[in-house]
């Protein structure tokens, strides 16, 4: 998506080897105009197939998921990393590890939000090592949901994540996707090799 590569290359920031700061209008600061029109791209490509629910998870796929939500005329849930004091139990969980972060945890959707007649299409903001959205993948699996596609913002190309969720089966729409950081400037995958 042009809009979004436009915008990482002016604002987006190249933290070391592998980390793309977006603080500026995805992961802090929030652009509702970039987030909307991002929103009706995931909803465009994944209309028609009979999608009933979005599941994200907080905190970043949250703003994406809605306006895709608010698109596609469905209902959005995200999964929670933290407790709450509401949600204690009849809970799909499982645990998430981060690479990145060198942590795990333990995520939860209340088994009153998704069931065996959803058709269910993920979105998240990064897509890296894909644990997240393997995570998601599993929520669904317990609750015997099935799955449309996984709606990505910022796919880093150059991690695991893609290939592993492509060989799983799964349609993934990416709408920028990171081939490399060239001496802190953001490459993308060219057309002609998507
Ligand atoms: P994975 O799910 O693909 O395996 O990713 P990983 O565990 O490596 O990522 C952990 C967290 O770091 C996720 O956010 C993910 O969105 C974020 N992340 C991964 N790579 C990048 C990057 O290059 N830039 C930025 N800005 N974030 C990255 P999270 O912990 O779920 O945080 P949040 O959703 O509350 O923001
Ligand atoms: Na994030
Ligand atoms: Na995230």
């Amino acid at each position: 998506m042009k809009l979004l590569e436009e915008r990482i290359l002016k604002d987006g920031m190249v933290l070391g080897e592998d980390i793309l700061k977006a603080d500026n209008f995805l992961n802090h600061q929030i652009d509702p105009v970039l987030m909307q029109a991002m929103g009706n791209e995931f909803a465009s490509y994944f209309a028609n197939k009979g999608i009933t629910k979005i599941l994200t998870i907080e905190t970043s796929g949250i703003a994406p998921a809605v306006f895709a939500g608010l698109e596609l005329g469905i209902p959005v849930i995200f999964a929670r990393k933290h407790k709450s004091l509401t949600l204690i139990d009849n809970l799909y969980t499982t645990n998430v590890h981060s690479f990145t972060k060198g942590v795990t945890n333990k995520i939860a959707v209340s088994r009153n939000f998704l069931d065996a007649t959803d058709h269910v299409l993920i979105i998240d903001d990064f897509l890296a090592n894909g644990q997240a959205a393997k995570g998601l993948i599993e929520i669904c699996r317990q609750a015997k949901a099935s799955l449309a596609g996984i709606g990505i913002v910022i796919e880093k190309s150059f991690q695991p994540g893609r290939k592993d969720l492509e060989e799983l089966g799964f349609d993934i729409l990416s709408l920028a996707r990171i081939r490399a950081f060239e001496k802190g400037v953001v490459k993308f995958v060219k057309e002609e090799e998507k």
